[in-house]
């Protein structure tokens, strides 16, 4: 029996973690549960799964959240609550599925108590890179990927030594706006950007998806995650979502991980490993889907992925100013104050504004260089420099 923490579980990962668990209980048992403000859906996650304890972020929900639920469950608020749990010493595991850079400081807890870390939360990775890894290795606690991709790459690499790859090979499935015409991007809305043709999943993700973001800040992840140079890392765009990643070896043959696109299938693998479960979700048939087909990225329609691969590679601070410009941009873009094809325009304007030397030595800088990038991205939404 192993006995989880799942960090937002009311999100689309979180929810579909939950699946898995209902799915085995005889593997599995909840220890917390946590979300930010989203109090009813937790008091529903919490009676039915009946864990220790559920953190929500917000304070002001605190007492809300306590009235719906029987005393024997424990009730916290607030950030630091969430980091608590996050190294609660009953876990062997936690899910990590906030979204964005709230749950690098989480993240960090878990590892810091040598958690083994099922990691969604790719911008844990993209921004606090260095730090995350430095800590798995002083606590001996394991990183385990979610993201479908990295856990393609994962599962591709076992059994291989690291000098027999040549490259990684990240698939995209390019989005919903993959053939629309670039004069048209100025008026495509939230609205459409939320209509992802392959997957379902929270609104950051799947904006970030349609500007190909995502995969840039993918490309980041599997740069800390397997320790791999940006310019062996490349992406592929694969409409069909059915091959999640691949690897190619030194002898020029390719590993690809295959499956129908269910989230459910890394979150199992990750919660099992090193077992894999019988899941009984619906299975891929090739002959069913007849063609598989790919292409490059067109990086002149999606400019992100190039501003990700030269952050990446300028290391540093950058990769976590690229994240905190992303993550204002979205939220702009969702609020109507930012048009589409201004997203990676934003992102590259503050950036430009911006000057960082050295490296992230704590947590601490890594949160300062992020508030002073959100700081210079909101100022230059004011400043409307982004309506040029
Ligand atoms: N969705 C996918 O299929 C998928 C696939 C691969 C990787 N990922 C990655 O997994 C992570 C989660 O994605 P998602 O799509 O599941 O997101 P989501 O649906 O937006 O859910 C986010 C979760 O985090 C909580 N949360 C939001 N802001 C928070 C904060 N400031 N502090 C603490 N908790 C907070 C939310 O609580 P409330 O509900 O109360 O707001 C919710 O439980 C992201 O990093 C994403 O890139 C997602």
């Amino acid at each position: 029996m192993k006995r989880l923490v799942l960090l937002g579980s009311t999100g689309s990962v979180g929810r579909q973690t939950l699946e898995v668990v209902s799915d085995f209980p005889e593997r599995f048992r909840l220890v917390a549960l946590t979300a930010a403000s989203n109090w009813k859906a937790l008091a529903e996650q919490a009676r039915r799964f009946r864990p220790r304890v559920v953190v929500i972020l917000r304070e002001d929900l605190y007492r809300s959240l306590r009235e719906a639920l029987p005393s024997e469950i424990e009730v916290l608020s607030g950030e630091r609550a969430l980091s608590e749990v996050a190294a609660h010493p009953e876990a062997d595991l936690v899910v990590s599925a906030i979204v964005g850079l709230a749950g690098l400081t989480p993240t960090l807890s878990a590892l810091s108590a040598g958690k083994t870390v099922a990691l969604a939360n790719k911008e844990a990775l993209v921004t606090g890179g260095e730090l995350v890894k430095a800590t798995a290795r002083r606590t001996r606690a394991r990183l385990l990927p979610v993201d479908s991709e990295h856990s393609a790459i994962f599962q591709a690499l076992k059994g291989h030594r690291r000098r027999a790859v040549a490259r990684i090979l990240l698939t995209a499935s390019g989005g919903p706006f993959r053939k629309r015409p670039a004069e048209s991007f100025p008026k495509i809305t939230p609205e459409e950007a939320l209509q992802h043709p392959r997957w379902r999943m929270g609104a950051k993700i799947t904006v970030d998806s349609a500007t190909l973001m995502n995969k840039g800040l993918e490309v980041i992840e599997a740069h800390f995650l397997f320790d791999f140079p940006y310019e062996r890392i490349e992406v592929l765009i694969h409409p069909e979502s059915i091959v999640h990643s691949l690897v190619e070896f030194r002898d020029g043959s390719l590993l690809a991980q295959l499956s129908l696109p269910d989230m459910r299938l890394p979150i199992a693998y990750a919660l099992a490993y090193p077992e894999r479960l019988p899941l009984p979700y619906p299975r891929l048939s090739l002959t069913e889907i007849g063609q598989l087909t790919f292409e490059p990225p067109d990086p002149q329609r999606f400019p992100c992925l190039s501003l990700a691969y030269e952050a990446g590679r300028r290391g540093g601070f950058w990769p976590v100013a690229l994240n905190a410009a992303n993550e204002v941009a979205v939220e702009a873009f969702l609020n109507r104050r930012l048009r589409f094809d201004q997203i990676p325009r934003l992102i590259e304007e503050t950036l430009a504004h911006l000057s960082f030397s050295g490296k992230p030595g704590s947590l601490e800088e890594i949160l300062e260089a992020d508030r002073e990038t959100r700081k210079m991205a909101q100022s230059l939404i004011k400043e409307r420099i982004c309506s040029r």
